[in-house]
């Protein structure tokens, strides 16, 4: 080998590691993994939102149909919350549909509500831009 031949081997062999190394690291740091798990119920509600179209209508943080608001907070909304989340699955309105929950269902679907409600706002008002140029976010279920 030339010596501009062992040059080139030795800075390629040095970014393979340095890339490999990098890669390790990336892949196995659980920074930033904080998992929510959806307790049965919650998962029961989100089955019946799936199945019954709501998010054809309703938008949970701004994603979703647009007939209907967005619910991502309406659990905690003040003058709204369980109760009134359950009335409008009763009696449905104009333009939503009457549903015919079981009172389990109904319980499930305002769980499913309540998961959504608390991880975090939406719109987010809270937001403050830093000057790094950064947004910071505000949740609810930091650590
Ligand atoms: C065909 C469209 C449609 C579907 C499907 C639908 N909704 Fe609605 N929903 C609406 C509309 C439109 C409104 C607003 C009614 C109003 O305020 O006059 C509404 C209002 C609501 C409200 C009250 C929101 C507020 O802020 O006052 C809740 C809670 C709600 N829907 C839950 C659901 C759930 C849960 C489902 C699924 C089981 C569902 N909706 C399915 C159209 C729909």
């Amino acid at each position: 080998m030339t010596k501009k031949t062992t040059y080139n081997f030795l800075i390629i062999t040095i970014l393979i590691t340095f890339f490999a190394v990098f890669n390790g690291f990336i892949y196995t740091s659980n920074e930033n993994e904080n998992p929510v798990k959806l307790t049965e119920q919650a998962m029961h509600g989100q089955r019946l939102w799936q199945e019954n179209n709501c998010w054809s209508c309703h938008q949970t943080y701004g994603l979703g149909g647009y007939l209907g608001p967005d619910l991502t907070n309406i659990y905690s909304a003040e003058n709204k919350g369980p109760s009134y989340i359950k009335a409008f699955l009763n009696s449905g309105v104009k333009a939503m549909p009457k549903f015919n929950f079981s009172e389990e269902e109904k319980n499930a679907l305002v769980t499913y509500l309540k998961f959504i409600d608390s991880t975090g706002y939406y719109p987010n008002y809270k937001a403050k831009f830093k000057s790094n140029g950064w947004v910071e976010l505000e949740y609810k279920n930091e650590k």
